[in-house]
């Protein structure tokens, strides 16, 4: 794992002002905006994270940044996530129960020191409001690939027709998506459970994305070119590509799990390129039968496997009950089953051959970032997008058209792992990983991106 910003990029002499930041409580929001502020606290300037109480970060883990927590109250509400599963309602909750509390929260952080600029996560809409009041200028920080926000913008979230009502049994699932025709009709039905509320949710954040100073996207020009275009002219506001961020400071030390760091060892044993890695990511939930045919397909196709199943990730699970009997027995010393692991280091191993993957977005910048090719297993919100993104237009790994089914992920395994396309599919990751690396070299895009940022927010 070659780590950019930090060894590097020009640490700034300067002392510039604070910036406050604010995440989402969730792993793959929370990991983006620490990486965003280590990036910016080596440019100078100093941080302030203002948290949820719920995933708390460790403090500890950061004795450069001050941290003020609020009360979101989403405990409220965090037991009803088994059996409901619309995520738009928790979305919609934690911006009306955070926003007193921050309010309060900033006002006195205002009044403390000068503050440069609020920088927050763009599904904590209600933060503009706050902003504008304070007069502090508001950053949005997107954590999600800019083609899933282009592609967010043109869905048809409130029609009575369309991707979203395919009911009737004449409708065809493979058909592409008139509003935004790399995707399939069945990719748009994965997205949301209810997407009308998940359309208000994505207006109200578009809304406020468009009065804000700016938006920051975890992501590089060169991937994302066409979309960027397309950005730009939606959006009356300057945007900021400065990523990947991992590539500046990999995400371990905002792990909200303790990481099973013996796999690494164990990974250590293994021949170049032989472990298949699977892992869908801090929020997805798999049903127990689809649990059940991806033991099956990990225990047929005989290939060296490390399985993250993060503990509740099985529905009606604690953990991992619904295994296979005698599973575990049965695989041995090839498989490896953990509660979660260090993910950047296991990407960068030189024994993982390819990522099995939910498809989120800091989980396929991280495979690009290591150019390990990826078989994708989206489950909702942006990742069946990336996931097409990944398959269809990068082509840089397979999507599991037909969901969680042993023969056809058997298939895939073979041809990313044995095939000629494997082969294919590693070269072109592999270049894009060139790409890359390039765009965050000095005069590179990513790398001008980042000037360009500090120099914006020091405007203000
Ligand atoms: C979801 C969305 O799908 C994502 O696109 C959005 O931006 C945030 O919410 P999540 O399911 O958390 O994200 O996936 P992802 O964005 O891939 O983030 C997961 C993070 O957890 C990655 O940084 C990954 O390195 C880390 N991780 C995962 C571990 O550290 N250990 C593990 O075992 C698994």
């Amino acid at each position: 794992m070659e780590t950019h910003g930090r060894d590097t990029a020009h640490r700034s002499k300067e002392t510039r002002r604070r910036i406050v930041l604010f995440p989402m409580p969730f792993q793959g929001h929370i990991n983006p905006m620490f990486q965003l502020a280590n990036i910016l606290h080596t440019q100078g300037f100093k941080i302030t994270i203002v948290h949820c109480q719920y995933n708390s970060p460790n403090h500890s883990n950061y004795p450069h940044f001050s941290f003020r927590s609020i009360n979101d109250r989403y405990s409220e509400v965090e037991h009803m996530s088994t059996t409901n599963q619309d995520v738009s309602f928790y979305l919609k909750y934690l911006n009306r129960s955070c926003a007193d509390p921050f309010r309060d929260c900033l006002t006195k952080l205002l009044d403390e020191e000068p503050v440069a600029c609020l920088i927050s996560d763009s599904m904590f809409y209600f933060t503009q409001t706050v902003a504008d009041d304070l007069k502090l200028p508001r950053m949005v920080l997107r954590t999600s690939s800019i083609g899933c926000t282009v592609a967010y913008s043109v869905l048809p979230w409130f029609s009575k027709e369309g991707c979203f009502n395919l009911t009737k049994q004449d409708q065809d699932y493979e058909a592409l998506v008139p509003e935004y025709p790399i995707l399939k009709a069945k990719d748009v039905l994965k997205i949301a459970i209810n997407p009308q509320g998940y359309g208000e949710v994505v207006t109200d954040m578009f809304k406020q994305m468009t009065t804000s100073c700016g938006l920051i996207w975890n992501t590089f020009k060169e991937l994302e070119e066409p979309e960027l275009e397309t950005i730009n002219k939606g959006f009356p506001v300057p945007s900021f590509t400065l990523g990947p961020f991992y590539k500046y400071f990999p995400a371990s030390s905002s792990s909200l799990i303790e990481q099973d760091r013996t796999v690494l060892s164990w990974l250590d044993k293994l021949p170049p390129k032989s472990v298949i890695y699977v892992s869908f990511g801090s929020v997805a939930r798999i049903k127990d039968v689809e649990f059940q045919e991806v033991a099956y397909a990990l225990e047929n196709t005989s290939l060296p496997f490390l399985w993250v199943v993060r503990p509740g990730m099985v529905l009606g699970s604690e953990w991992i009950e619904s295994l296979p009997e005698k599973f575990v027995e049965r695989v041995g010393d090839r498989g490896r089953v953990v509660k979660w692991c260090p993910q950047a280091e296991v990407l960068a191993h030189p024994a993982t051959g390819c990522f099995w993957t939910h498809s989120g977005w800091s989980s396929t910048l991280e495979s690009i970032c290591e150019g390990v090719p990826m078989i994708c297993s989206p489950c909702f919100v942006d990742q069946p997008i990336v996931a097409r993104y990944v398959s269809d237009v990068w082509k840089i790994g397979v999507l599991l058209e037909d969901g969680f089914e042993r023969v056809g992920i058997e298939m895939a395994i073979k041809k990313i792992m044995i095939g000629k396309e494997g082969e294919e599919t590693r070269e072109r990751i592999s270049r894009l990983k060139e790409k890359l690396n390039l765009s965050l070299d000095e005069g590179g895009s990513s790398s001008k991106s980042l000037k360009s940022l500090v120099d914006y927010i020091s405007s203000f």
